[in-house]
């Protein structure tokens, strides 16, 4: 019994690899605005499309990419990024399965938005442009628990606090960095605001999600918060290229 359903979950795991071989990354989580919903072939559809196919083009060049298409009622305004060390290509593979997963996911709402590893793309009726997201937000941890919480717990705060200050001053809004954690064990920390907020948006908003690790992420090898105008992640094995 035990055997069979192991024997199920390798083959499963397999199957699921063998997939993201094929068709890219899966992503990490996207939610669909349940506010306003367009029909087909409503000018808000034409503007959508327009608008991914601009952040498509604009987006892998600088790991940014934001704009607006149309006028009111149909406008629509959405930004894409990607992470501050994700290459031109892998940038632009990511933001277009983000774009098609996304219409699939959620085919009618005027407002989404998707994460994935390598990048997230958000759209919505209004301009958000600038404005510190505070409603679209997820956590991911490890499941695997330190020895000694309080002192991992402390450590994890402060790199990652660290990186807030630093990303918050640097034109990409990015930062990683290291942190020795003893007996040759080190901890990997990454912060990075979506690049429409002004420097000191960015550090209130890396602040805040700082604050919530407890809710996630105590005492935890890893952990994510991750929302739609800034992210951190930890971790005790390297993430990102470097
Ligand atoms: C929009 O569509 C979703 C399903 O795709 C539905 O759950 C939601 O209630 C709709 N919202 C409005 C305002 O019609
Ligand atoms: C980690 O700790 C939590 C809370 O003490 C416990 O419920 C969980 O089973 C532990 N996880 C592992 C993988 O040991």
């Amino acid at each position: 019994m035990s055997s069979s359903h192991f024997t199920f979950s390798i083959y499963f795991l397999t199957f699921a690899l063998f997939l993201q071989t094929i068709f890219g990354a899966s992503p990490l989580f996207h939610f669909c605005s349940s506010s306003e919903n367009f029909t087909t072939n409503d000018p808000y559809e034409s503007n959508l499309k327009k608008l991914l196919g601009n952040l498509y083009y604009q987006t892998p060049l600088l790991g940014f990419g934001l704009g607006s298409v149309g006028s009111y009622p149909y406008q629509t305004n959405g930004l894409a990024l990607c992470r501050g060390d994700v290459a031109t290509t892998d940038c632009k593979t990511c933001v277009n399965e983000a774009s098609n997963e996304i219409h699939k996911l959620c085919p009618y709402n005027k407002g989404a938005i998707i994460w994935y590893d390598n990048c997230l793309v958000k759209y919505l009726n209004k301009d958000f442009f600038g404005q510190i997201d505070n409603q679209n937000k997820f956590y991911m941890w490890n499941l695997r628990n330190v020895s000694d919480p309080t002192t991992f717990n402390e450590k994890t705060r402060k790199l990652l606090s660290l990186l807030a200050k630093e990303a918050s001053v640097t034109p990409k809004l990015y930062a990683v960095g290291e942190l020795e954690l003893g007996e040759s064990k080190k901890l990997y920390g990454l912060a990075q605001c979506t690049r429409d907020l002004s420097n000191s948006d960015c550090f209130k908003c890396l602040d805040g999600v700082i604050g919530e690790l407890p809710r996630c992420c105590d005492g935890k090898e890893g952990g994510r918060v991750v929302g739609g105008s800034c992210n951190i992640r930890y971790e005790i094995y390297p993430f990102v290229n470097s």
